[in-house]
This record gives C-alpha cells, structure tokens and sequence, in this order.
C-alpha cells in the first residue's frame, strides 16, 4: 500500500511540488477538484491547510505538509520529523501603528485571530487576561474597526499589516513548512517512511 500525504492547496503548494520534484517523488499535476490523487508510489489528499495535522493525527494520512503556525493551532500529536524551510513566516500580534494605550494594562485585552489557541496560550503565558474572537479570515480588519484591540495573526511580506495601518507589538512565533508523520506510522511502516523522509531531506537546500 502507497503512503498517504496530506497537502493543501494553499501557500504551501508551491513549495511542496518543488520539494517533490527535486526529492525525485511523484506529485499530482492540476487534477482540478480531485480529492484524493493516486500516482503509485504515493497517494495524495488536498484538505483545507487546518485540517492536515488532524488527517495525520488520526491516521487518515501518514504524513503531510503543514506550516508550523497550523500545527501549534491544531494541537495534534504528530511527529515532525523534518522543517521543510519554506513558507517562512511568523505569528505576531499587531495593533493600529501609533495607537496610544498600552492595550496590555487594560483589564482584559480584545484579541482577533484565526488562531485562537495560540492567542489564547500566547496571552495566558504573558499573564494577560485575553477575550479571543475567533474569525475566519481578514483578521487585520477587526483591528481597523476596533471589534478588537489587537490581533494575532500570520505575517508574511508585512504588507497587509501595512496597507491597513497596523504594526507589529509583539512576535509570537517564527513559522515555516514542516513535514508532519502520523505517530503508527512512523513506526508500523518504518522503513517505507524513512526512505521518503530521507529523499526529502536530501532534497532541501543546505
Ligand atoms: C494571511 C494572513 C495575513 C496575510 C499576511 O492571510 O492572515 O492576512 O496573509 O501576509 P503578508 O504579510 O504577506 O501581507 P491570507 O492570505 O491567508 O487570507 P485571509 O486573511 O483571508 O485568511
């Protein structure tokens, strides 16, 4: 039986097929709105880039590509064997540039974020209480129209925070690709699963 990988087709796309190409592994072409792509050696799942370490965490795949950002909102218990070193970026928390108060004195803290977990831990640890609002997307805008004071979100060029008048106040992690394995089966299927680990890893730039 191939292997099963988790990818999405977000951001991380690019990097994934070029990773592939240069490892010398099959990687699906446009295959429109498959799902689920067989190419022999490997079989392949486009799920929402959320989803990935959950179809790994449960075995649904063996392995997949996800930013680090992703995993640490996704709390799943994976191994992450590999840090593919592309989609570099970082969760920071930002607020409107020049805004006046000191948004951590306040009683509790308004935070906006696709990422509440990570929000919420990253608050707790400063010892700050935090109200988190989730949202699904376009998260600087809630700290434009003040839905909340500050946000805690995925930065990338920095361009979005700049087109909207926003600034970094604090970093809260750095983020990059990494190759996530199902824990069985990094065991179960050790040898197939160190063979595709180790092209990988030769593949990356050094
Ligand atoms: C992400 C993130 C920021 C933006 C950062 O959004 O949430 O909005 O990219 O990139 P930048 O620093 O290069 O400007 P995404 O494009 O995933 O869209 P979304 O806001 O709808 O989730």
């Amino acid at each position: 039986m191939s292997l099963t990988v988790a990818l999405s087709k977000g951001k991380l796309l690019h990097g994934a097929a070029a990773l592939f190409k240069r490892a010398g592994l099959p990687f699906p072409e446009d295959e429109g709105r498959k799902l689920v792509v067989e190419t022999g050696a490997l079989r392949f799942l486009f799920v929402k880039d959320m989803d990935v370490p959950t179809y790994v965490e449960y075995g649904v795949a063996d392995c997949g590509i996800a930013g680090r950002d992703v995993i640490l909102e996704s709390g799943s218990d994976v191994y992450e064997p590999l840090d593919l070193g592309f989609g570099r970026c970082r969760l920071a928390v930002a607020r409107p540039r020049g805004a006046r108060a000191d948004y951590r004195r306040a009683a509790t803290v308004r935070v906006a974020s696709k990422y509440p977990r990570v929000a919420t831990s990253h608050f707790l640890e400063q010892g700050v209480s935090a109200e988190v609002v989730k949202l699904a997307g376009s998260v600087e805008l809630a700290a434009v129209l003040g839905l909340a004071d500050c946000i805690v979100d995925v930065v990338e060029t920095g361009r979005t925070l700049e087109e909207n008048g926003l600034e970094i106040v604090e970093d809260v992690a750095p983020s990059s690709a990494r190759l996530v394995v199902n824990r069985a089966s990094h065991h179960a299927r050790r040898e197939e699963m160190a063979g595709f680990v180790e092209a990988l890893r030769r593949a990356l730039p050094s």
